[in-house]
């Protein structure tokens, strides 16, 4: 990393601390998910939502890097917030990793708090009690006992096993890093496609664990390429590799990587989908976010000169937000603009917190000021 960037990942870090400082005490018991106007939204009575530990996390890793009392509080108050979740059978689907890892295990990590360490492995246990023998794949969402989601695996889950292989660490129960592993390897078999890009959702039979089909979930179409879906892969797959050291995973993240070397536009606008059409306009500005984080966590496996390729498309997708789609300023509570939750949903182009926390981490992790949470 070359010296210029470093200062500029600080001063950009600067600039999300003091843009935050306003904008968590003017959102103080807030869960938020957008901004309407510019204003958060709150999401604390719809608390099974995947995007709850979000806020708190960003919180988390601001708290870590300035030590901000009132961040920790904030952050505190929504993984309380929380348990009401864990208490739910059906509030707790697989994303129990993006909940709990940001909220629970990361007080855990900064406090060492008992109670935060017990939530953490509460959810990992749910989050295994999710696998699926015939298949070896985690359950993705339930659907009230109508079956029709029962044999749903997606590729979003590879960001849900960090959870299980902490719980190993934790317990020194080796089931929870088997059971990661098993679905990582179903993933690797099942979603990654022969030019390195990734299925959003497949299909499999619940009880025979044959493929059925694969589906185009929140991307344009199946056999398209959902931007985020491909950030998930990118990120999830060096994140197994991180906590097992199997070097498969190491290959399965490369060639995902050397698939979007071909993919990204060169201006660092990611869109929602690659295969979009050309004058469609729809921004993914979270995928472009979420992407910096993976390619900043390969350079370091990598090393060299792939590690260096990945050090710099981590570099050019965040100064492009820096520069393009980010608000420092405080009129806004959002810092990312340009999001889009899923390709055929009304409304595109928006904010979303997860964005924020993307941003904000792989910010903060090219200053030398990161809280791993994953
Ligand atoms: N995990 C759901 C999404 O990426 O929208």
């Amino acid at each position: 990393m070359t010296e210029t960037e470093r200062q500029w990942a600080e001063e950009t870090a600067e600039k999300i601390l003091r843009k935050v400082e306003v904008t968590a005490e003017r959102n103080l018991h807030k869960i938020p998910y957008t901004t309407e106007n510019g204003v958060f939204d709150d999401w604390s009575d719809r608390i099974w939502w995947w995007t709850n530990g979000f806020f708190a996390g960003q919180l988390w890793l601001l708290y870590h890097a300035f030590h901000r009392e009132s961040f920790r509080t904030a952050a505190e108050e929504i993984e309380e917030k929380l348990d009401k979740n864990l208490m739910d059978y059906q509030g707790m689907d697989h994303d129990s990793g993006f909940r709990y890892l940001l909220t629970a295990v990361a007080d855990y990590r900064e406090t060492g708090k008992e109670v935060s360490k017990n939530r953490g492995l509460l959810a990992a246990a749910n989050l295994a009690g999710r696998f699926n023998l015939a298949g070896g794949f985690l359950r993705a969402w339930n659907d009230e006992g109508s079956g029709e989601k029962a044999g749903w695996a997606i590729i979003d889950c590879m960001m849900n096993l960090p959870l299980l292989y902490w719980a190993s660490e934790q317990t020194g129960d080796d089931r929870f890093a088997q059971i990661a592993r098993c679905h990582a390897n179903t993933a690797m078999r099942t979603f990654i496609r022969e030019d390195g890009s990734a299925n959003h959702i497949v299909e499999f039979d619940q009880r025979t664990g044959a493929v059925l089909r694969s589906n185009g979930g929140q991307g344009m179409q199946e056999g398209s390429s959902w931007t985020r879906g491909q950030a998930w892969a990118l990120y999830g797959f060096g994140l197994s590799y991180r906590h097992t050291g199997d070097p498969n995973y190491l290959r399965t993240a490369e060639r995902v990587a050397e698939y979007l070397f071909r993919q990204m536009p060169e201006d660092g606008l990611i869109p929602v989908d690659f295969c979009q059409p050309a004058e469609c306009g729809w921004e993914d500005c979270s995928a472009a976010a979420i992407l910096s984080c993976g390619f900043l966590e390969l350079e370091g496996h990598l090393g060299g000169e792939r590690g260096e390729a990945c050090h710099r498309a981590a570099v050019h997708l965040l100064r492009t937000l820096a520069e393009k789609r980010c608000r420092f300023d405080t009129e806004t509570d959002h810092i990312v603009e340009n999001c889009t939750a899923a390709y055929h949903d009304k409304e595109h182009n928006f904010a979303l917190i997860y964005a924020d926390y993307y941003f904000t981490e792989a910010v903060l992790r090219l200053a030398g000021k990161n809280l791993f949470l994953w």
